[in-house]
């Protein structure tokens, strides 16, 4: 086929056939966002590419190896974003979102673009839910943000997924555990893929989440994290604890979770489904206390987390959950000539604004082959428009379930009947 029918790799076309499944998720999340006080916030699609250097950090994967970055016609380099939080940082900072009553609690659905080697579930263009909330230092806030997402997860119906969570400490007491770590992968430096023996220096935490079987072999016993907490990382974490056991949501605590990007600090998180393959996490986040700062705004705790919507559909698939359906075609009107086609066009028209769903034919259709698309369609009901009709200003409304038919005025009552009869009255 003709490269200009193929979309690019790692894309996917959602179609129209399956939108109500995208739907379904994104009307749960928002729903569930809302409830807890979030409200929707929309940013570009891209940013300068400076952002997610700093924002997410240099010595990470996705801003060494899988960015879209371009120059525009004027030079300036430009990246589609890769993931959410950095533009809504940089979004709150710009509007002056900071200055009003904070906590800002805030959601999105995002495109995100990463060039990595695609795999089921792993794609290059692929959507997020989000959610990131400013200025809410307490541990409260943390457990908060972890029971939205698992909300979300328990009104979808998305049973068997695993939470972990561990806390990664704030710059002073990882600090102490990057000299320890480093201590530790010393002695097997000449063992090392050359990406940890690269990160072993800038971002040695980055190591224990190596996929290499030989690396991965060495961080069995390394050194953890948890050990290393100061006193108020520590205090934070076991508050965060105390609230998901309050909320009764279950967790593990895993040591190992470090996360791929730079600016988390104290609680990271992820769900992990295993019914999908080896890119289990469906959701994944943390607090970032040093993100705002970093972009260029003042102090400003933040946390949040984002859910591949992708990943979400794939294991509701899998566990065969439902979906809302979409709404289908109300009334069909079916017709003979020009003159009943444009009639009938005038009274879609009418009982569109009344917000019924009604078709007629566009395509030139005989009769026989509009009946046949108005079975295809599953439309509820039919009405055949022919000229003696147009003159009664009444036809018969036919029950495609069963054939029962009605007769009815073409005049201004018609919504109000098509009501009565929709709603079984
Ligand atoms: P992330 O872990 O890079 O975090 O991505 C979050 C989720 O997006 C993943 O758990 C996964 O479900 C989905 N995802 C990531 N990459 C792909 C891919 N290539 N194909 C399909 N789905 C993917 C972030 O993006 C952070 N911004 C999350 C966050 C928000 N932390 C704090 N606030």
């Amino acid at each position: 086929m003709d490269i200009i029918c193929k979309r690019p790799r790692g894309t996917e076309d959602k179609l129209p056939k399956e939108i109500y499944k995208w739907r379904t998720v994104e009307k749960i999340a928002a729903q569930t966002a809302e409830v807890y006080g979030c409200k929707e916030i929309r940013t570009p699609t891209f940013e300068y590419t400076e952002l997610f250097q700093r924002g997410v950090g240099s010595t990470t994967d996705v801003v060494q190896k899988e960015m879209y970055t371009f120059d525009d016609k004027k030079g300036r380099s430009i990246t589609l974003k890769p993931e959410g939080t950095a533009g809504v940082v940089r979004a709150a900072i710009e509007n002056g979102l900071f200055n009003d009553a904070l906590p800002l609690k805030t959601y999105y659905f995002t495109r995100c673009f990463r060039y990595e080697t695609p795999q089921s579930g792993r794609l290059r263009e692929f959507n997020q839910f989000g959610v990131e909330v400013f200025g809410a230092a307490s541990p409260s806030a943390d457990a908060e943000v972890i029971s939205l997402a698992n909300d979300v997860i328990n009104r979808l119906g998305v049973k068997n997924i695993s939470l972990e969570i561990n806390s990664i400490g704030c710059p002073a007491c990882r600090a102490e555990y990057y000299k320890a770590l480093k201590n530790y992968y010393e002695q097997y430096k000449d063992k090392l893929c050359d990406t940890c023996l690269e990160r072993l220096d800038r971002n040695p935490m980055r190591l224990l989440d190596c996929k290499s079987e030989i690396c991965s072999a060495f961080k069995e016993n390394a050194p953890r994290i948890l050990d290393y907490l100061c006193d108020d990382c520590k205090t934070h974490f076991d508050g965060v604890k105390a609230r998901l056991d309050a909320l009764d949501i279950k967790y593990t605590v895993n040591p190992l979770i470090v996360r791929g990007l730079d600016y988390y600090t104290n609680t990271v998180f992820e769900f992990i489904s295993n019914d999908i393959g080896s890119q289990g996490a469906v959701c994944a986040g943390g607090r970032y206390n040093g993100l705002v700062e970093e972009i260029g705004g003042a102090p400003t705790a933040g946390l949040g987390f984002a859910m591949g919507l992708e990943r979400i559909i794939m294991v509701m698939d899998s566990q065969s959950l439902d979906y809302e359906q979409d709404a289908k075609c109300d009334l069909y009107l079916a017709t003979f000539d020009d003159e009943t086609n444009i009639y009938a066009m005038k009274l879609a028209q009418r009982l569109r604004n009344d917000g019924f769903r009604v078709e007629f034919d566009t395509c030139g259709r005989s009769f026989k082959s509009q009946m046949k698309y108005a079975n295809k369609l599953d439309a509820a009901y039919c009405m055949v428009i022919g000229s003696d009709e147009i003159a009664s200003r009444s036809a018969k409304l036919k029950r495609m379930s069963d054939g029962e038919e009605v007769s009815v005025s073409l005049d201004d009552t018609l919504s109000e009947k098509l009501n009565m009869l929709m709603m079984n009255i």
